[in-house]
C-alpha cells in the first residue's frame, strides 16, 4: 500500500492543485482525505472532519450514500456512454431534463447538459450571442456580471467572475463584459443608507450603465441569487425586483446562476424562488449530483428556447456541444440524488437545520473580532474585521480568516477562508444536533485566534 509519505511527496511532485499557491504547496504538502461517511471526511492518517463546506459548496446527500454509488454502478453496467449529438439521446438524460424543467414549475423549458458549471456559464454566454444573432440585433452582445460574482474559470465564465485573482496574469475579463457593483450592504453602502435605498441606488447604477452603453448593446445580466465563492454575500431583499425590472425595461435577459444556491441550499428548490427571479436562464451543478459525478445543467425558458430551435433550423444544426453532454452515469446519479432530496425532506431540513445555523452564528456578531455573520438556509459567512466600529479590514487582508480556518480544520472542522470571512455550507443532511457541534467547534476556534491576534 502506498504510504501517506509517499502520497504526499507524489501529490507535491505531479499534481498541479486548483486555487493553490503552488509554491508554498512545495512547503505545507497536501491535506489528503480518503474517506467519507455522512457529514465526516477522514484524511490519511484517520483524523475526523466535519465539512462544514460540503465539499465545495456540493455534496447535498453527505459522503457515504450508497444509493448514488448503486445506480451508478448500474448505469455503467447497462450503457456506460452514450452521446446527444445527431438526434440521440440516452433515457437518463431525458428523465433527467424532464425532472428539472418540472421541478422550475415548468417556468424553464429546456435543459442543455455540460459537465460544470463553467462550461455551462460559458454555453450560456454563446447562447445569448446566438440568440440575439438570430433576432437581428448582432450589436445586442454585451453582458453585465458583478464585482466579486463567482461563474466559474473558462475563459468566458472567468471574464464573468467579478474577482481579481481570476483576471489577473490570464489576460482577462474578455471584452464585452462589464461589471457592476457587489450588492452588499455591509461594505458597500453609503453612511445612513438603509437596505432599500442601497437596492434603489444599484438598480439605478444598472440602468445607467445600461444607457451608457446604448441598450441596444446590451445582452443579459447574470448573478447568483445568494453570491457564494464572493464571500457569501445575501442581496437586500429589494434588490432582485429591482434589477430584474431594470432588465425587463431594456430587453435585457436575466442569468440566474444556481450552482450553489439550486437543490435547497437556501431552504427553497431553488433560491430564485425565495427572491423572486423569473429567470431566462438557470444555470444548475454541484448539489445536482452532489458532486458525485461531474454535471451541470443549463436551462432556459421557452422565449429563448423557440428562438434557438428556429435558428438551428435555419443554420442546419445548434453548433455546440460537449463529448459528455447529458452522460448517461452523470444523469443517473442525479435522478437519484434528487430523489434523495425530495425523499428525506432535505430542502425543509436546510431550512430548519440552517435556522439553527444562522441563530448560533449571530450569537457571536458581538464578538469584538466580528464584523457582519449574513446568511441563508445552510449557508452562511462570518466576517472578521480589525476594528469593529470603523468595519476596518485586516492587513493583510485574509490573515485572520485564513488564521481561524487553519485552527477549525486543527479543532477537526473544514471551513473556506474567504479573505476574512469564513464561509460555512454544511451537507443538507446535517441534524440539528451537528450544527451544534459545528457551531461549537468554530466558535472555540474563533476564540483561540483572538488569543493571538
Ligand atoms: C455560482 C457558481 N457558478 C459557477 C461555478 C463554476 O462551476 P465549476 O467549478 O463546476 O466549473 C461555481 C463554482 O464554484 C459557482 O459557485
Amino acid at each position: 500500500m502506498t504510504t501517506p509519505d509517499h502520497l504526499a511527496h507524489s501529490d507535491v511532485a505531479y499534481q498541479l492543485h486548483a486555487y493553490t499557491n503552488a509554491r508554498r504547496h512545495r512547503e505545507e504538502g497536501p491535506c489528503i482525505m480518503d474517506r467519507g461517511n455522512g457529514i465526516h471526511v477522514y484524511d490519511t492518517a484517520g483524523k475526523e472532519y466535519i465539512e462544514g463546506m460540503a465539499g465545495l459548496w456540493s455534496v447535498a446527500v453527505g459522503f457515504s450514500e450508497p444509493r448514488l454509488a448503486r445506480v451508478a454502478y448500474e448505469q455503467m453496467q447497462r450503457l456506460p456512454f452514450y452521446h446527444t449529438f445527431s438526434h440521440k439521446s440516452n433515457v437518463p438524460s431525458i428523465e433527467l431534463a424532464e425532472k428539472l424543467i418540472g421541478l422550475t414549475g415548468g417556468r424553464m423549458a429546456q435543459a442543455f447538459f455540460t459537465n460544470s458549471g463553467s462550461e455551462a456559464n460559458d454555453t450560456i454566454v454563446k447562447m445569448v450571442w446566438y440568440y440575439n444573432n438570430a433576432l437581428g440585433r448582432p450589436e445586442k452582445k454585451k453582458i453585465i456580471a458583478r464585482q466579486r460574482g463567482y461563474h466559474g474559470v473558462t475563459v468566458a465564465s472567468a471574464s464573468l467572475t467579478g474577482l481579481a485573482g481570476n483576471h489577473r496574469s490570464f489576460d482577462l475579463p474578455l471584452p464585452r463584459i462589464l461589471h457592476a457593483r457587489c450588492p452588499h450592504w455591509y461594505r458597500e453602502s453609503l453612511p445612513g443608507e438603509i437596505e432599500a435605498a442601497f437596492a434603489d441606488r444599484l438598480a439605478a447604477e444598472l440602468e445607467a450603465l445600461i444607457l451608457a452603453e446604448g441598450p441596444e448593446t446590451v445582452a443579459a445580466f447574470i448573478g447568483e441569487p445568494v453570491m457564494g465563492a464572493g464571500g457569501v454575500i445575501v442581496p437586500p431583499e429589494a434588490y432582485w425586483p429591482k434589477m430584474q425590472a431594470v432588465c425587463r425595461k431594456y430587453d435585457v435577459l436575466v442569468i440566474a446562476d444556481e450552482v450553489i444556491t439550486g437543490f435547497g441550499r437556501t431552504g427553497r428548490m431553488f433560491a430564485s424562488d425565495l427572491f423572486g427571479i423569473e429567470p431566462d436562464f438557470m444555470t444548475l451543478s454541484k448539489q445536482l449530483t452532489s458532486s458525485y459525478q461531474p454535471l451541470a445543467a443549463v436551462l432556459m425558458n421557452e422565449r429563448v428556447a423557440s428562438v434557438i430551435t428556429r435558428h438551428s433550423g435555419e443554420l442546419g444544426t445548434f453548433g455546440h456541444g460537449y463529448t459528455a453532454s447529458g452522460h448517461p452515469v452523470a444523469a443517473a446519479v442525479a435522478l437519484e440524488n434528487i430523489r434523495i432530496i425530495e425523499e428525506r425532506g432535505l430542502v425543509d431540513n436546510a431550512a430548519a437545520a440552517g435556522a439553527v445555523l444562522q441563530r448560533r452564528l449571530r450569537e457571536l456578531a458581538d464578538h469584538p473580532l466580528v464584523g457582519e455573520v449574513r446568511g441563508v438556509g445552510l449557508i452562511a459567512a462570518v466576517e472578521l474585521v480589525a476594528d469593529k466600529a470603523s468595519r476596518a479590514p485586516f492587513d493583510p487582508a485574509g490573515l485572520a480568516g485564513a488564521r481561524v480556518v487553519r485552527q477549525a480544520q486543527d479543532n477537526g472542522l473544514i471551513l473556506r477562508g474567504i479573505q476574512d470571512s469564513v464561509a460555512f455550507c454544511p451537507p443538507l443532511i446535517i441534524t440539528e444536533a451537528q450544527v451544534g457541534t459545528l457551531a461549537d467547534r468554530f466558535a472555540r476556534s474563533l476564540e483561540e485566534v483572538a488569543k493571538t491576534l
